[in-house]
């Protein structure tokens, strides 16, 4: 049977560079005290015309530069995104244009920051199926958009950036072992943009189109689910998480993820994390991660098991065990 295998990777991030002490000038709010309870210390910002579409363009050049791969013949184009330039046409669409790739299926999936791993799992199934054969899957926000920077206790976790993998059928080992989809929409006021309607489960919503999130229960979802799923994803494959070479939790802070990681037993050396000069990238912080990593050397060939991990808006939850 068909499996599926990552064969090249790319990431992106804009030049802008907003600091903590930048954020200093804008709000009541310190270095210190973002540091210490996000170890967040800088993120990146889209320029004004640049969107997620430019920034999904920006990590899949960097994909082609670094890997000897064509993506002309990608039969599927999944971009997870909860800022797309437009709710229609697809961010997907804009990047099928853009490269005229000719025979292809393209669409956006939103699962907030599991986005990207939601898409992995689709594009397993696609191609496990067997009915496609090479899938671009992309994960790009642009948080700044919505971000209100008069909510400080929001707007100092959030930066753009992209990240994208190309999957492929394969007949070898090296390839998805196990996947796991969730959700529990009794979370989706905690974390929000209101849309077309203006009041959710009761609750009356601000209305301004911005970000908003209840940080407290957003820490109490991810801290406390989070670590369960893991154990099931485990527990599908039966190996125990000393088996896995690196965990890549999403990136929503650190104190997020030191806490995940204690409570499934990987220390934070087999952690892969962007969120110190990058900040919480929604969609992309896993493939962004993934990326550094591999460019910086961390991630190596001999490094047999990853574990993806994504949590976040919905809410949702979902992972992924891929053998590199
Ligand atoms: N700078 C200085 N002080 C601040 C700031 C700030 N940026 N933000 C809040 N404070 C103040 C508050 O006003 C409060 O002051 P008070 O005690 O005088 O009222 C104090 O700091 C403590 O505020 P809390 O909200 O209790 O701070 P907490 O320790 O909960 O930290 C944080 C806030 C960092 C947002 C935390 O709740 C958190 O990490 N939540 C998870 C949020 C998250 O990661 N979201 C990511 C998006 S979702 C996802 O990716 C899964």
């Amino acid at each position: 049977r068909s499996k599926a295998k990552i064969t090249a990777i790319g990431s992106y991030v804009p030049s802008k560079v907003l600091r903590n002490a930048d954020l200093e000038m804008m709000m009541d709010t310190s270095d210190e005290w973002i540091v210490q309870r996000t170890g967040i210390r800088e993120r990146r910002i889209a320029a004004k015309d640049e969107f997620s579409s430019h920034m999904c363009i920006g990590a899949i050049d960097d994909l082609l530069t670094n890997y000897d791969v064509s993506i002309m013949d990608v039969d599927m184009i999944l971009v997870a995104t909860y800022t797309p330039d437009f709710p229609t046409p697809s961010v997907a669409c804009l990047i099928q244009q853009h490269y005229g790739i000719p025979a292809t299926g393209a669409l956006d999936v939103n699962a907030a920051c599991t986005g990207f791993v939601y898409a992995m799992n689709l594009a397993n199934g696609l191609i496990t199926s067997g009915l496609h054969q090479k899938i671009l899957v992309v994960g790009a926000d642009t948080a700044s958009k919505i971000m209100d920077y008069s909510d400080r206790t929001s707007c100092i976790l959030f930066g753009d950036g992209a990240g994208v993998v190309l999957m492929e059928r394969t007949e070898d080992t090296g390839a998805f072992a196990t996947q796991y989809f969730g959700s529990d929409g009794h979370g989706g006021s905690y974390l929000y943009r209101s849309g077309l309607r203006k009041e959710l489960s009761g609750n009356k919503l601000a209305s301004n189109g911005m970000l908003v999130q209840n940080g407290r229960e957003v820490y109490r979802f991810a801290v406390g689910t989070v670590p369960q799923v893991i154990r099931s994803i485990l527990d599908q494959v039966r190996w125990s998480a000393d088996e896995i070479d690196w965990f890549v939790p999403h990136s929503a802070n650190l104190r997020i993820v030191e806490s995940i990681s204690k409570k499934i037993g990987i220390p934070m050396s087999r952690t892969l994390h962007s969120m110190e000069y990058y900040g919480n990238t929604t969609a992309a912080s896993i493939p962004l991660a993934l990326s550094m990593g591999v460019k910086s050397g961390q991630v190596k060939a001999g490094d047999r098991l990853l574990l993806l991990v994504g949590f976040g808006g919905g809410f949702t939850f979902g992972g992924v065990i891929v053998e590199w």
